[in-house]
């Protein structure tokens, strides 16, 4: 079996295209989407991520607002500051970067962003809609994700789903929102036994482990599908996915590249939980 590989790219730019059309329409409300972005340090990591961001958000017309802090700013700074961003008119998203600096309460930050704002989706109220089946901003990846098997016409419903990874950015949500489809969810993570006998039994096995060739051939489905949600830097510079994609691209129906698959989607669903945050304010 050869796969079809999944272009994040090409489903990223059909998207994109659409959210310039809504960027339009708000436009004769006279309304423009913004999104604060806040940066604490220079993780170069982060410092790529936010720049495809601001850089994304260009592209499909929403105003961007950039602020940056040193590593060792006082916390209390970014709080006055997310407050302020909470009541101001063109600011339709707030995004703190993730990592922050030690000095700073991960969770106090998130809880501070007004939830009507929350387009990363992490406050608390979001997280809680996104258990209950009634999230107002999904969170970026797992929401990406999602939109890419409905792109590729793959069926959620019945299916058995393996995620490996537990974060509360990616490998969580994902778990809630495909269950939320009626998937049969399982969650794995590092301390798993034997990972491989979950991992076999996937229909649609997803993978946020931050570990290159962690999925190899013998311990997939034939025919499953592979989504590769892992950006690993290796020592030669190259950049790769937890999934030995070369192995599986032979086995499975389908896999997402790293990169070009799911990473320009968490970019577009960004700008896309902005756009819906200003047409509801608008
Ligand atoms: N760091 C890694 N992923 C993310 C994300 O989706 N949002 C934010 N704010 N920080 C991150």
């Amino acid at each position: 079996m050869t796969a079809k590989i999944i272009d994040g790219r090409a489903v990223s730019a059909a998207i994109r295209s659409d959210l310039k059309i809504r960027v339009q329409a708000l436009a004769k409300k006279g309304t423009t989407p913004g999104l604060a972005v806040i940066m604490v340090g220079a993780n170069p990591a982060s410092a790529v991520y936010v720049r495809n961001k601001i850089r994304a958000c260009g592209e499909v017309g929403i105003r961007s607002f950039q602020h940056n802090f040193p590593a060792d700013a006082d916390p209390k700074a970014i709080l006055d500051l997310i407050e302020e961003l909470n009541t101001r008119k063109d600011t339709h998203g707030i995004l703190v970067q993730l990592p922050l600096p030690p000095q700073f309460s991960i969770s106090e930050i998130l809880q501070t962003i007004s939830a009507d704002k929350d387009v990363d989706g992490f406050h608390l109220y979001n997280v809680g809609g996104l258990v209950v089946g009634d999230t107002v901003f999904p969170p970026c990846t797992p929401y990406g994700v999602v939109k890419l098997l409905e792109h590729e016409g793959i069926e959620i419903e019945g299916k058995n789903v393996v995620v490996v990874g537990a974060s509360n950015i990616v490998g969580k949500p994902m778990a809630l929102m495909l269950m939320q489809r009626d998937a049969t969810v399982a969650i794995c993570h590092a301390k798993t036994r034997d990972l491989a006998q979950f991992t076999i039994l996937a229909d649609i096995l997803v993978v946020a482990a931050g570990k290159p060739n962690l999925i190899v051939p013998q311990m997939v489905k034939t025919g499953a599908v592979v989504i590769d949600v892992g950006i690993n830097r290796l020592p030669d510079g190259r950049l790769v996915g937890d999934a030995d994609f070369e192995g599986l691209k032979n086995k499975v129906s389908h896999i997402t590249p790293v990169p070009g698959g799911v990473g320009p989607m968490t970019v577009t669903m960004l700008l896309s939980n902005t756009i819906a945050s200003a047409e509801r304010a608008a």
